[in-house]
């Protein structure tokens, strides 16, 4: 078989898989560094993660998957700067004025993207700003700062590495909904104002026959604002136990998904989270749900690797 890579780069795409460090040695690290041309760390870059406390970094699993993407010639998307959760405690439970929550935000930025610049092509800036209404999620980042926290955040990024794309990143932003246009119009204003933004992350954890009809259309729309569309998160997740039939429907949405993004020039292309199903975040969290992504607890590749080949152009 062709790795989806190969297929990938001919066709100038992303295909990427969300990684920690047990991705990147023995079995998981031979797929990893064979089948994906770029890599998110799943936690390894989140603020809890390379910051637990205050002034003391921890960067040694961030800096172990960008050296193995750079050894295996593979781009990094940098997972996430501004973000609701998983963040350390000091900074939740602390008590800061406004500006020096807008200092220690900015530190955060310049810091994080300082030591992987030139290192990480794009980053999901802002990650999960909205409610599922449209209406902004009352993050600290909001409450405290209101609003003005995502253009500041982008400006910020850009200063710190003016080479790397900038991301605004969400889920339950696949089809067109009230979600969706809210971060279509911010989107659309942030360009207005000028304030440095080059795409938009649909995250893309999706449900088995629930892949919204209008993946490809909400893409475009994207597009037409004059950004760069990713999927950045993709799953498929199934009601447990995993049947033939459904793991032959899930194929079809994987591909679905991929075609939806190949048809839309400027979507860069389609990153899985996490390339096994017995690494993956879904079982976890949504009872009696997993079997959601392209390869089995085995990691034996499963009818949905080949249908993202077949998408790719691979056999
Ligand atoms: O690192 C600790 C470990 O020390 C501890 O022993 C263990 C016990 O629970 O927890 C470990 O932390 C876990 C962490 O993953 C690292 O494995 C957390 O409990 C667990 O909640 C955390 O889950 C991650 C989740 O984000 C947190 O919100 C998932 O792995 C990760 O896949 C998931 O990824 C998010 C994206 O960042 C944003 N979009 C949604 C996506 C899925 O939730």
């Amino acid at each position: 078989d062709v790795p989806l890579r190969e297929s990938a780069d001919a066709k100038g795409k992303v295909i990427g898989t969300a990684a920690g460090g047990s991705h990147l040695t023995g079995a998981r690290g031979e797929i990893t560094g064979r089948e994906f041309n770029w890599l998110t760390p799943e936690n390894a870059m989140k603020w809890e993660a390379v910051e637990p406390s205050r002034g003391t970094y921890n960067w040694a699993e961030a800096d172990r998957i960008v050296d193995f993407a750079q050894a295996h010639g593979q781009q990094v998307r940098g997972h996430t700067l501004v973000w609701h959760s998983q963040n350390p405690s000091w900074l939740t439970g602390g008590s800061f004025t406004p500006a020096e929550l807008r200092t220690i935000l900015q530190n955060h930025i310049s810091t994080e993207m300082t030591r992987y610049k030139g290192k990480v092509a794009a980053w999901d800036v802002v990650n999960e700003a909205f409610n599922e209404d449209g209406t902004y999620r009352q993050s600290l980042w909001y409450t405290g700062l209101g609003t003005d926290y995502i253009a500041d955040a982008l400006t910020w990024a850009r200063a710190a590495d003016p080479a790397a794309k900038l991301y605004i990143n969400d889920y339950n932003v696949e089809g067109v909904n009230a979600k969706s246009t809210a971060l279509y119009n911010l989107v659309k204003s942030l360009k207005e104002r000028g304030v440095p933004i080059d795409g938009v992350g649909l995250q893309a954890h999706l449900i088995l026959g629930q892949v919204p009809s209008t993946l490809q259309q909400n893409i475009q729309r994207f597009a037409d604002l004059g950004v760069d569309v990713a999927i950045t998160e993709l799953d498929i997740r199934m009601q447990l136990p995993a049947t033939q039939a459904k793991l032959a429907q899930q194929a079809a949405e994987y591909k679905a998904v991929m075609n939806a993004c190949l048809a839309v020039a400027r979507c860069t292309g389609v990153t899985v989270w996490g390339f096994n199903d017995a690494d993956s975040w879904v079982p976890d969290v949504f009872d009696g749900y997993g079997a959601a992504t392209p390869y089995d607890e085995n990691l034996a590749p499963k009818p949905a690797y080949y249908a993202i080949a077949e998408s790719l152009g691979g056999t």
